[in-house]
């Protein structure tokens, strides 16, 4: 609910802030120049690529891309909500945390979290008394250490097993409502929601409970009850066995990603203990995050079915804005019928392992999934091919792992690499308005405009970033009617910087956090930008808008030119072009 701390005050927050303690208080960091480097704690490796700007107010990793403000960084290393990182740091600058009218109390998490854990443990040690359900784990092979090590207990039957023994009071019966341990009737009465199942804990990074996975006995419906959506537990974020997994490996090397509970702890029984698994739901680009932080090798296993290749396909659209040169993204399909779980059991694991390894390369599922949905025997369908894996490529960031999967598939379509590259950039540069007719000519045209094009716009938001005062006395004006991409974020920015002259580098950042573009803007605010007395940020940015401004004023120009000669022009339009020209 961070809508309810008024954002000036968390401005002024991260702008006070002294990053170097928040950092330096959890990891040993060491001074290189005016900035602070560490071994990164997100990522293993050897020499130190994480560092710390003071100046800036924020952390960036050069190693796996890491970075944020100090209120980021609590909650990625001390896994904390937004709230919880702001009211940290607020406390231990000796402030107090102003609310906003419509203020609930704040939840207090450090109370839901061991409510949790004991609730947890209750069922832990229930499921030695209900020797049925002993004897269900060892019949799917689960044996005694494995139960133990991922926490597996019993949630005995039973309306209010949970609500009598933990919920004496209002204020407890609170607590197991927020955390999703029982539901209330419409009547206001509760009862349990986890009866007569087997519980798999689901741990977060630091491997605290926040959430629960509970399997009937045999057969049932639903097979697995999970818990809802809490303040602790946002599925679409959380890997079931990650914490597992670190605890067991030092330095992961790869990370199988599985469907089921069931699959990772099978796994970890047969001795493979980098698999986790995504909690009934597709991968997200925030799993891919978690997953290439730890490692570059990461591998999806899905059942050979319709649905398992469905999985794998929304895997590989999350994937592609993460694929780059080094790291492994592998496929795999189970045979007919087979999950990994029973996979495992019924081949042992060398096999398994033995399956990742030789799993499809994303780029040859890609190609392949693409080359099925046309006639490759003909040119019109090699072209549909290309046509098809327009969007897709494009989603790659430019670098050698795009360049050889263009390569491939030019080689399938039987075209040279440099004419598919040409044509798939067309595509991109054409998207929008132009009609058909029109985009040969204004595709050579933007392409050309394009070569100076994004680095301006990337220039000027770099500028503003890293010196957010020079963009308060912009004209933002400029800006209106010019077709870049990046440019609505260049608008964005400066509309930000104006009505905000104090805010810093960081606390932009923190506004873009839950943009899709928050991670690019933390790249641009680790450039490194002369700092010197001559060096005028505000000029540039100025000489950055005119730029932009004259470009788009050509562009629209040449493009009425073009529609005047392939379909006519409106009368809006006409007179558009004669005032322009
Ligand atoms: P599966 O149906 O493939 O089950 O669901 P499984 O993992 O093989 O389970 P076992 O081996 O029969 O015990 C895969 C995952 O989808 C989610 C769970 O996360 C499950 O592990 N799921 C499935 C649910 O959330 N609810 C369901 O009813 C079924
Ligand atoms: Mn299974």
């Amino acid at each position: 609910m961070a809508g309810l701390i008024p954002q000036d005050f968390i401005d002024d927050l991260i702008a006070r802030a002294d990053i170097v303690e928040v950092v330096g208080n959890r990891v040993q960091l060491k001074k290189a120049g005016r900035e602070y480097k560490a071994c990164c704690p997100f990522h293993d490796e050897k020499s130190p690529s994480f560092t710390v700007s003071p100046g800036k107010g924020f952390y960036h990793c050069f190693g796996c891309g890491a970075h944020g403000t100090a209120i980021g960084f609590l909650m990625e290393f001390d896994h904390m909500s937004f709230v919880e990182a702001i009211e940290s740091l607020a406390s231990s600058m000796g402030v107090e945390v102003p609310r906003n009218e419509s203020d609930q109390p704040a939840q207090r998490y450090d109370e839901l979290f061991s409510l949790m854990d004991t609730v947890a443990r209750h069922w832990q040690a229930s499921l030695k008394e209900h020797p049925a359900a002993v004897e269900y784990l060892k019949e799917r092979g689960i044996d005694g250490p494995t139960a133990k090590r991922f926490g597996i207990g019993y949630a005995p039957d039973g309306w209010s097993n949970v609500l009598d023994k933990f919920g004496k009071s209002d204020e407890a019966t609170e607590r197991l409502l927020a955390t999703g341990l029982i539901i209330r009737k419409d009547n206001g009465k509760h009862y349990d929601r986890f009866r007569d199942r087997l519980m798999f804990p689901i741990r977060d990074a630091r491997g605290r409970c926040i959430a629960f996975g509970g399997r009937v006995m045999g057969d049932g419906e639903p097979k697995y009850l999970n818990s809802p959506e809490t303040v602790l537990f946002h599925k679409g974020r959380e890997l079931y066995g990650m914490y597992e997994a670190r605890q067991a490996i030092r330095h992961i090397e790869r990370l199988v990603v599985v469907e089921g509970y069931m699959d990772t702890v099978a796994l970890a029984r047969n001795g493979i203990d980098f698999a986790v698994a995504t909690l009934g739901t597709a991968t997200t680009s925030e799993h891919l995050n978690r997953l290439f932080r730890l490692t570059e090798n990461v591998y999806f296993a899905f059942d050979g079915d319709r649905a398992g290749r469905k999985a794998a396909w929304r895997a590989l659209e999350n994937a592609l804005p993460q694929v780059r040169e080094g790291r492994q993204i592998r496929f795999v399909f189970l045979p007919d019928g087979q999950d990994p779980d029973s996979y495992v059991n019924e081949h042992g694991a060398d096999a398994l392992v033995k399956m990742l390894e030789n799993g499809l390369p994303l780029s040859e599922f890609l190609i392949q999934e693409l080359a099925g949905q046309v006639d490759m025997e003909t040119i019109d369908g090699r072209a549909r091919l290309a046509e098809l894996a327009r969007p897709l490529v494009n989603r790659i960031p430019t670098g050698v792992y795009r360049e050889l999967l263009i390569e491939s598939l030019a080689e399938r379509v039987g075209l040279t690499a440099a004419k598919l590259a040409k044509m798939l950039s067309a595509g991109a540069a054409a998207r929008g308005r132009t009609s058909p007719a029109i985009n040969a000519t204004a595709q050579r045209r933007r392409q050309f405009a394009a070569r100076g094009g994004p680095s301006v716009v990337r220039r000027a938001i770099t500028l503003i970033l890293n010196h957010p005062e020079a963009g308060t006395k912009l004209d933002g004006e400029k800006l209106a009617g010019v077709q870049r991409a990046g440019v609505d974020l260049l608008a964005a920015l400066i509309e930000t910087v104006q009505s905000e002259p104090n805010i810093t580098t960081a606390g932009l950042l923190e506004r873009w956090r839950h943009d899709d573009k928050g991670r690019h803007l933390g790249k641009l605010a680790a450039a490194s930008i002369p700092a010197d007395e001559e060096f005028d940020a505000g000029a540039e940015l100025q000489e950055c808008l005119q730029q932009l401004e004259l470009a788009g004023r050509k562009e629209r120009i040449e493009f009425l030119i073009e529609k005047q000669r392939v379909t006519g022009l409106s009368d809006d339009e006409k007179s558009e072009l004669t005032q322009r020209h």
